[in-house]
């Protein structure tokens, strides 16, 4: 397995709508792999192949209390939404250290391919609600902070050139 480069706000390519899975093969299963331990590598609860460069709709998530129940979600569509919303504080690996508050459908029903190629289907609500929204919205090409006021958003793109120029001065 391997450590995978994660894409940080505001590169354009996060901005990139992903294409359906043609097919769960060996390379698929190398890149869900691949990208369960890049988001234990780097704590968090999900990440999107979107995040990785890898246009293909593929997200893993574990909103497990131990952290030790990685789900991958294949071509994941969302069967279901409730009319009620919840609000949740967000954060996002490609936005480091910048965390709001965001209001979604408070559950949802997804169905998706598993990392054994065969259908199944998730209820959601909670963190896991709220986790699987935010991983499908990288599918099509969307930020969490795309949610937030102009404003905040463009103070956020200022905060983290300047952090990617700090971290390069670091190295
Ligand atoms: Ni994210």
């Amino acid at each position: 397995m391997a450590l995978l480069t994660i894409l940080r706000y505001p590169d354009p390519r996060l901005h990139t709508v992903a294409k359906p899975v043609a097919a769960v093969d060996d390379r698929i299963r190398r890149l869900v792999d691949d990208m369960v331990e890049t988001m234990y590598a780097s704590e968090g609860v999900g990440l999107a192949a979107t995040q990785v460069n890898v246009h293909e709709r593929v997200i893993v998530m574990d909103t497990s209390e131990q952290h030790n129940q990685p789900m991958v979600l294949i071509n994941p569509e969302i069967l279901q939404r409730s009319d009620d919303l919840a609000i949740a504080e967000e954060g996002c690996l490609s936005v480091p250290q910048v965390y709001d508050r965001i209001e979604r459908p408070a559950r949802v029903t997804v169905r998706a391919l598993g990392r054994d190629g065969q259908p199944f289907e998730l209820e959601a609500e909670g963190l896991a609600a709220v986790c699987v929204q935010h991983e499908m919205d990288h599918l099509i090409g969307k930020v969490f902070v795309d949610y937030l006021s102009p404003l905040k958003r463009d103070r956020i793109r200022t905060k983290m050139i300047k952090k990617s120029r700090d971290d390069l001065r670091v190295r």
